[in-house]
């Protein structure tokens, strides 16, 4: 793809000694329910490069949705992570909580420095002019790095590049490059496997992946949808009942198969250990909170044949021990597949990343977003990229 890459950048602070201060929009917006720092990592090879560059370093990223009363609230502090990120990145990170309308370049002198949440102020989700000049009067040079966040037209990913040379970090350039990689030059058969909660947050996806997939695994609570459209009881089951029309387009124009579970676990409540049921006999007053085991074999026959997987969102309700068997064993069957180089297994998403655990490393490449990962696979041109393609440095 066609964006200025990070080789660009070091040749770009060759040829300009007077660079010394370089912005790197990071997405250290972090699942806080789930102890995963992938994020972090993710970052830790840019931050590292442009600091042997010797340029200081002004790390910049929202974390969460607070609003702006929310200001004062500790929640939304992204001190809460800066811990996390010393130890990750393994240097010492100052934390500043000033606003940048309070400060001046100069009160900026370390050679890291985490800025508080970009969420706080007003303008960063408006693309807003005003936040973007004053964002780059602290630095000579940009970098994004953050292409889980690449999809939102927002400020600090997309009006400072008009204001500062901005490049691609080497995170953002191995998204691009391990997605595009599958999705340019797909070997067949291809399955893909869409799991979540609501059909809702991923139609777009759907129908793309509808139309170039060879099998259409749809999971997760977003599968009820899917089997009420076709006239299944889900009893207590989470059923998005305005999708039901949506979910039936999906499947009479689709080119793909798509596979719908057979039976499930259910229970009463999601606390309490669920039973092995068929789809035509949910018992009354429960739930399905998981596929069930002629679901599980059927995907495992499906992805055995298959030489391409793209896997965003969760199967069942994988927190909960008693409803994570088909995670487990379906993550554990890609991840030997892979490993013995017959399937390219590419996963996006941090609910997805979740449920595979320590199996990361046996996946051919695992996206650290979420709904970058879904518009891009979709092909959307991404604001954050797609202005890192542009002549951006106005002068
Ligand atoms: C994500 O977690 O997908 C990114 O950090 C974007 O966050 P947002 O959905 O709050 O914009």
């Amino acid at each position: 793809m066609n964006i200025k890459r990070f080789c660009e950048f070091k040749n770009f602070i060759k040829e300009n000694q007077n660079v010394k201060r370089c912005i790197i929009r990071c997405d250290l917006n972090l699942p806080s329910d789930v102890e995963d720092l992938s994020r972090v990592y993710a970052v830790k090879d840019t931050i590292h490069q442009v600091a042997k560059l010797g340029l200081d370093i002004m790390i910049i990223s929202h974390y969460k949705r607070p609003k702006i009363d929310d200001i004062i609230n500790p929640k939304f502090s992204l001190k809460n992570i800066i811990e996390s990120v010393s130890n990750v990145l393994e240097m010492d990170v100052y934390f500043e909580k000033r606003s940048l309308f309070d400060i001046e370049p100069k009160d900026i002198n370390h050679r890291i420095t985490l800025m508080e949440n970009l969420r706080f102020y007003e303008g960063e989700t408006t693309d807003d002019e005003e936040l973007a000049k004053r964002l780059a009067m602290f630095g000579d040079v940009y970098i994004n790095d953050a292409f889980s966040v690449s999809h939102r037209k927002h400020t600090s990913v997309h009006a400072i590049t008009k204001h500062l040379p901005s490049f691609a970090g080497i995170s953002l350039e191995r998204e691009i490059d391990g997605i595009s990689n599958v999705t340019n030059d797909i070997k067949r058969p291809f399955t893909a496997i869409i799991g979540g909660s609501k059909v809702s947050s991923k139609i777009d996806v759907l129908k793309q992946i509808s139309q170039t997939s060879d099998n259409l695994i749809i999971a997760g609570a977003m599968a009820n949808t899917f089997l009420a459209s076709k006239g299944y009881d889900l009893k207590e089951s989470m059923v998005e009942a305005e999708y039901i029309e949506t979910a039936k387009e999906i499947m009479a124009n689709s080119k793909a198969k798509i596979i719908l579970p057979i039976d499930f676990l259910s229970s009463i409540s999601i606390e309490k250990d669920g039973t092995q049921c068929d789809l035509d006999s949910i018992p009354d007053g429960q739930a399905c909170f998981d596929i069930g085991s002629k679901s599980i074999d059927k995907i495992i026959e499906i992805l055995s044949h298959s030489k391409t997987l793209l896997w965003n969102g969760a199967l069942g309700a994988f927190e909960f021990s008693n409803f994570n068997t088909s995670s487990n064993i379906i993550t554990k069957h890609i991840a030997e597949l892979t490993e013995s180089g017959e399937l390219i297994s590419v996963i996006g998403g941090g609910e997805t990343i979740a449920s595979i655990g320590n199996y990361k490393k046996n996946m051919t490449f695992v996206s650290t977003a979420g709904g970058a990962f879904l518009e891009f696979v979709a092909g959307y041109k991404l604001p954050g990229i797609d202005a890192l393609k542009v002549k951006t440095f106005k002068n």
